[in-house]
């Protein structure tokens, strides 16, 4: 029944994790423990959440919001579900969510050498305001990237 529904976005919890960690490892040759994902759903200043189609995670965002500023600290979707808006899904909520924080701008770091993550931000509304020399095991740029929510 659910398979009929559209993707659906709510907030992380713990029993979320398996399928969280397999996008996760699935995303990124270095990726993050499930313990960072645990300090994300405790924290007092972060918003996880996950879409959900078919009952199953498909993606995930991390946002973490304090005072005028917020941050995306982790986006990723399942490879067989991308390239359907999934992405964009999660990350407009964060905006919303990050505006009703009192978050004036959201910013990013993305790796310069991720060009579809550069493309899908841009497509969002995000600039790029700096560059980290060598921010990424010492060895890859980060892009600095913002949005104006106001
Ligand atoms: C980056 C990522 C999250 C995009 O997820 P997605 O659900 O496929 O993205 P969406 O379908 O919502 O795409 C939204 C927009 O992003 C851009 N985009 C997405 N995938 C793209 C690709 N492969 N090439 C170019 N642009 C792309 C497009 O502009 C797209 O808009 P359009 O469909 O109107 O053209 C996904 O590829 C992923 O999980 N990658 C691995 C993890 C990662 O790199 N995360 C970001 C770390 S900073």
């Amino acid at each position: 029944m659910d398979t009929l529904l559209p993707p659906h976005v709510r907030p992380m919890t713990e029993d979320d994790l398996d399928a969280v960690m397999a996008i996760e490892v699935a995303s990124y040759v270095h990726s993050w423990k499930p313990e960072h994902f645990s300090a994300e759903i405790a924290g007092t200043c972060s918003w996880p959440f996950v879409a959900v189609a078919g009952g199953r995670v498909i993606g995930y965002v991390c946002l973490m919001s304090l005072f005028e500023e917020a941050q995306i600290l982790n986006v990723a979707v399942q490879v067989s579900h991308r390239g359907r808006g999934i992405a964009r899904l999660l990350l407009e909520l964060a905006f919303r969510v990050a505006l009703e924080k009192g978050a004036e701008k959201m910013a990013l770091e993305v790796r310069a050498s991720n060009v579809t993550a550069i493309s899908l931000y841009q497509k969002l509304g995000f600039v790029r305001v700096g560059i980290r020399t060598g921010y990424y095991e010492s060895v890859e740029d980060a892009v600095l990237m913002e949005k104006p929510l106001i």
